[in-house]
């Protein structure tokens, strides 16, 4: 990598529920890039934020009792309180309701709007509210939302109107002759798939009647400007754009629009038009990754299965956490977080492979050489050689993996660099060396060792920033930085000393086959012992155990007999946003017209079964005796998808 400067971004997270895990990966990524890239020498400047407007926000507020800056505010700082936990170094953080944002969104509006490329029209159409989206007829689901399956409504009104259809030709030719504009390839593919349709112009204003909380259109003070047009401006607001000049010439363009894939049709068609709109340069690439499932699921609020990343950091600390999310997923593709596989990675490559190299190299030092690093070989020769070239290619494989946003394979080929140096040590057997009085040989091997160490906690280092110079600190080091170009020449531990005392540096979680483990704190010492979920006293079971079941309100919108069956019905469920279809044994107490509408409760997170070949995902509450069956219900409104506890 010899690029002189770096610019990446994260998206600008909505500021109506705190942050999950889906929300630190894409940043954690964001910062690990950062980090190697600042260490390769390039000017970097990493960029995050959060986007304050729209009705998604507007609503929660709605739903908090606050106004919508009042929501932003008490969020804004969930958001940035979770990035100094993980140690994440951006460089910015913009929010979308600062002034210095919100006048280059307007300059940006009024400027569109002189040159004819923003215009007034009138809307007839249907219009989801949830999604804050329109849609064309032939895209309504028998009158349902194509993305949320809600009920969409027809409305007409004036609105304003971007020319967002001149582009398409231009936008096809400009994907099809850089290939590195939208990665990986299939989401490129993507995105030209949805080109081959005609592209429409894209409504970029919402009237305040029915949707105020927003960046007042400079030339209509009745509409607020639609949050996507405006969300998307923060990628040159926050550099400078029509306000600092040789700030935004020095960043602009980007070099890595990070996002997930759920945003790719915004940030590959929307803002790819509006910067060729205002005459910008795109920027190099948008990268889309993939999502992260819990078990098989998608994450959502209504199952109740959102991983909170303050409760892992809290278990198992942030390099831990940093280092599982990185590793875990194949860039671009889905990821699945369970605790289990979470443990499972850590106790293999971190406690087993890299903690214990480490362990073992700093206690034979400490018993052997009085603590001080032994002098090495001048030379490389036979099995120091090959340990080091195997080193090396890690070095080499890192650097080619991190250009091509592999970073899995990158960590990969760091973790099978400290196995070599493990197998190494059992080869070379250096506490055999020092029984036999063979001196110069044990020190060699084990400065061979500690090199190999310190080259790969240089590699892993963007990744765990904390424990790497924890284990630079072990090697008497010194905490700060590594130095990149110093990875590559030999010999660069100095003798000396001496180490400070070994301790462990990602003790073993001991409970791998239990369904949650202990609670650590930062040095690794078990907090606060979960108890199993045996229960003690007899038929009693703890909060715990009553918690893993996830009750939920439901709202009925389906339903028909299971053929073939007298007690079964199919059920179609929407538990908040999510549909679920679930089998229930009503059919012999309710008609199926009777139970569309209604609000029950449902457990949710159970394992999905095949009832008489239909699949079913949960369970229905009813309260039976004998005879009688009713289902359970809330005692007066309340939305689907609340907890029941
Ligand atoms: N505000 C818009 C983005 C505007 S950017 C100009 C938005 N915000 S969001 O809060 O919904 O966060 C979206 C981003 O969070 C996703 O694109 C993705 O980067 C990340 N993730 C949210 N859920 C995720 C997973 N389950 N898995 C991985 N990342 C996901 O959309």
């Amino acid at each position: 990598m010899s690029e002189s400067k770096f610019y990446v971004t994260t998206p600008i997270y909505y500021v109506n529920d705190k942050p999950h895990i889906g929300h630190a990966y894409t940043t954690i990524l964001a910062d690990v890039l950062a980090r190697y890239h600042r260490l390769m020498g390039a000017d970097t400047f990493f960029l995050t934020g959060t986007d304050e407007h729209g009705q998604k926000v507007q609503r929660a507020a709605q739903a908090a009792g606050m106004t919508p800056q009042q929501q932003a505010d008490a969020t804004v700082v969930r958001f940035q309180e979770l990035w100094r936990k993980l140690e994440i170094t951006h460089d910015d953080f913009i929010r979308t309701t600062e002034d210095r944002h919100k006048q280059v969104v307007q300059s940006i509006l009024q400027d569109l709007y002189d040159r004819g490329e923003i215009y007034r029209d009138q809307y007839d159409g249907w219009y989801c509210t949830p999604c804050e989206r329109f849609f064309m007829e032939k895209d309504i689901e028998r009158g349902n939302c194509p993305e949320c399956s809600r009920p969409v409504e027809q409305i007409t009104e004036a609105n304003y109107f971007f020319r967002m259809s001149s582009y398409q030709q231009w936008l096809i030719d400009y994907i099809e002759t850089n290939p590195e504009f939208i990665q990986p390839d299939f989401r490129r593919n993507e995105t030209l798939g949805f080109l081959r349709k005609p592209l429409n112009d894209l409504c970029i204003s919402r009237p305040k009647t029915r949707m105020g909380w927003g960046i007042e259109l400079p030339f209509d003070s009745a509409y607020v400007c639609y949050v996507w047009f405006d969300a998307l401006v923060n990628y040159i607001s926050a550099v400078g754009y029509t306000a600092d000049e040789s700030g935004f010439q020095r960043w602009w363009p980007a070099d890595y629009h990070l996002i997930g894939k759920d945003i790719l049709t915004t940030h590959t068609v929307y803002w790819p038009t509006m910067l060729k709109a205002m005459g910008l340069p795109q920027p190099r690439t948008i990268f889309a990754h993939g999502w992260w499932l819990v078990g098989e699921t998608k994450m959502s609020k209504s199952l109740g299965n959102v991983v909170n990343p303050m409760e892992i950091i809290d278990r198992y600390g942030v390099d831990a956490f940093r280092y599982f999310l990185i590793a875990e997923m194949t860039l671009g593709q889905d990821a699945t977080f369970t605790e289990a596989a979470f443990i499972k990675r850590y106790n293999a490559d971190l406690a087993n492979d890299l903690g214990n190299l480490l362990s073992r190299v700093a206690k034979m030092i400490n018993n052997n050489c009085s603590g001080v690093i032994p002098p090495g070989p001048s030379e490389l020769a036979g099995a120091e050689k090959a340990l080091w070239e195997e080193v090396q290619t890690a070095v080499d494989s890192m650097t080619g993996h991190v250009e091509k946003m592999r970073l899995d394979q990158g960590i990969a080929g760091v973790i099978g660099a400290v196995r070599s140096t493990n197998r190494y040590l059992e080869q070379q057997k250096p506490w055999v060396l020092a029984r036999n009085g063979e001196k110069e040989r044990m020190n060699t091997v084990l400065y061979a060792a500690a090199e190999s160490l310190r080259v790969c906690a240089g590699l892993l280092f963007p990744v765990m920033p904390e424990k790497m110079r924890d284990l630079r600190s072990a090697l008497a080091l010194g905490g700060e930085s590594p130095d990149v170009k110093k990875l590559k020449i030999w010999g660069v531990l100095p003798s000396g000393g001496p180490l400070p005392e070994a301790t462990a540096l990602f003790p073993r979680i001991q409970s791998e086959n239990r369904e949650e483990a202990p609670l650590r704190d930062k040095s690794g010492a078990v907090k606060r012992d979960v108890k199993s979920s045996a229960t003690t006293d007899e038929g009693l079971i703890s909060i715990e155990d009553f918690n893993r079941v996830h009750l939920r309100t439901a709202c009925i919108v389906a339903a028909e007999p299971v053929p073939d069956t007298d007690k079964l019905m199919r059920i179609e469920v929407m538990i908040g946003d999510c549909r679920r279809q679930i089998v229930a044994g009503i059919a012999r107490h309710y008609k199926a017209e009777a139970l569309v509408g209604r609000t029950v409760v449902v457990a949710a997170n159970l394992k999905p079964v095949q009832i008489r070949g239909v699949e079913s995902n949960g369970m229905l509450l009813a309260a039976v005796s004998g005879d009688v069956l009713r289902l359970v219900a809330a005692d007066g409104e309340v939305p689907s998808g609340a907890t029941v506890r």
